[in-house]
């Protein structure tokens, strides 16, 4: 099939290449040039394992293009996914919906022939129909313009796999009108349905609530862990071996379970505040407000590894150096937005002490993002002289560093795991003091 994808940020560009890799011919859309330069030239503008390979392979078989025409994008297939951003508005919980409504607005009345505008960003309920409502306002005269909605659940670090093959399909679409989006939907991915994948087939709001709810119950599931965390701090328990023991009852389940410095990203922190904001707004505010608890928990997390590595330092960060391991918000990303690793980091810069941050991915987007503080090239060197060594994202490469080694370099052996990641027993063995959150 052909299609378009438009906005080509995180979410689109894997969209668009494994589409292409299924074999469909598809024209990635964005306004941004240095972007589309980079994607053009077989370049994944971001760290995302695995993609580099089939973004390059779709573009040499000629199945993957790139523009910044909407005029091209609406000539070049019927059928259009949206991928653009739904970031957290300035100083609200709301999302803002400027750039999806830009792309409709952008888009509608270019289209000539009957089309679908799937669209697959987290947007607050009711955002889908109000685009149909819009779309079929600025559509040309007897051109139908549908709009369904296609939520995508793909996890940074994975997003390839999740692309090729999904837990589950869920199409939203408007049975208000005559719709095809179910057919096409099944022809797109056919593979996957093909290899057993459920597919949903809903209604508009449930389409977006679903996914607004499973990121709202990852997010309570992290910090649930961390709840109990800080009660296995107050009682002497380890929260990693609790996390185990109720993990083994499958209605609870282990993943998820990873109790630490608490949820990041690009997703599950402006996902559950647009949540609350949205349920607001529909009058059912007091339903979500433990998702309220759930963000002040997450928060809470971090001000506590601050407070450790000041305990650690004797009481006063002021005048002590901390190494850093770790500034994205997960493994496998260089994504550092809403970065609990950065958020720490900078914390404990305002209270005085010198930070040094290292992570394998990310140097480049945290300099960006935090220009104030020192980074290092190395783990070693950002031990280097350190009253306390901090491992804030849980990278293989931290996960294997040779505690014996790193001693010969920091000026007192003391680690906090923000992760519950390391192997305390072989770092005791090399002589540290070994902390971390939620375990005795
Ligand atoms: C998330 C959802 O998982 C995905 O389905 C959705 O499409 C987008 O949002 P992502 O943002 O890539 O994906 O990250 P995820 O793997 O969910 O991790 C989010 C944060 O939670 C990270 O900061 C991670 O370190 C933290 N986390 C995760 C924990 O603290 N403990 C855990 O047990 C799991």
């Amino acid at each position: 099939m052909r299609m378009t994808v438009l906005g080509t940020g995180y979410l689109g560009a894997t969209h668009a290449a494994c589409m292409a890799d299924l074999g469909h011919e598809v024209l990635g859309v964005d306004v941004d040039p240095s972007k589309l330069a980079k994607l053009e030239a077989g370049e994944v503008p971001f760290y995302e394992p695995g993609l580099q390979e089939v973004l390059k392979r779709n573009i040499d078989q000629g199945r993957l293009k790139f523009t910044d025409s909407y005029a091209e994008a609406a000539d070049f297939a019927d059928v259009h996914f949206l991928a653009v951003g739904t970031p957290q508005k300035r100083g609200e919980y709301a999302a803002d919906l400027s750039y999806v409504d830009s792309v409709v607005e952008g888009i509608s009345g270019l289209i000539s022939r009957p089309s679908i505008i799937f669209g697959k960003s987290t947007v607050p309920v009711g955002t889908a129909e109000r685009l149909g409502r819009r779309a079929r306002e600025l559509a040309r005269d007897g051109v139908e313009i549908e709009v369904a909605w296609n939520p995508e659940f793909l996890r940074e670090g994975h997003a390839v796999d999740d692309t090729l093959r999904p837990d589950r399909l869920v199409i939203g679409v408007d049975s208000s009108q005559p719709t095809r989006a179910e057919e096409v939907a099944r022809e797109i991915y056919s593979d996957a349905i093909a290899n057993g994948t459920p597919i949903v087939i809903t209604n508009l709001a449930t389409a977006e609530l679903v996914k607004a709810s499973a990121n709202a119950f990852l997010a309570t599931k992290i910090s649930f862990i961390n709840a109990i965390a800080e009660v296995c701090e107050a009682a002497g328990g380890d929260v990693t071996e609790l996390a185990d023991a109720i993990g083994y009852d499958d209605r609870i389940g282990r993943k998820f379970l990873n109790a630490g410095i608490g949820f990041g990203g690009g997703c599950l922190p402006k996902d559950i505040r647009a949540f609350m904001a949205r349920a607001g707004e529909l009058g059912a505010n007091e339903a979500l407000s433990f998702l309220r608890e759930v963000d002040q928990i997450n928060m809470r997390r971090r001000a506590r590894m601050v407070e450790m590595a000041r305990e650690a330092c004797g009481g006063t960060l002021l005048g002590s150096r901390i190494g850093i391991l770790g500034a994205s918000f997960k493994p496998d990303s260089d994504d550092v937005r809403d970065s609990p690793a950065l958020n720490v980091a900078g914390q404990i810069q305002l209270n005085g002490a010198a930070v040094s941050v290292y992570d394998p991915k990310a140097m480049e987007n945290s300099r960006r993002l935090f220009p104030t503080l020192d980074y290092a090239a190395s783990a070693f060197d950002a031990c280097q002289s350190a009253d306390v060594v901090l491992v804030l994202t849980e990278w293989q490469e931290f996960i294997r560093l040779d505690p014996k080694q790193l001693s010969e370099t920091v000026r007192s052996r003391k680690v906090i795991d923000g992760r519950n990641c390391l192997d305390f027993d072989r770092w005791r063995a090399a002589g540290w003091n070994c902390r971390s959150l939620g375990r005795p």
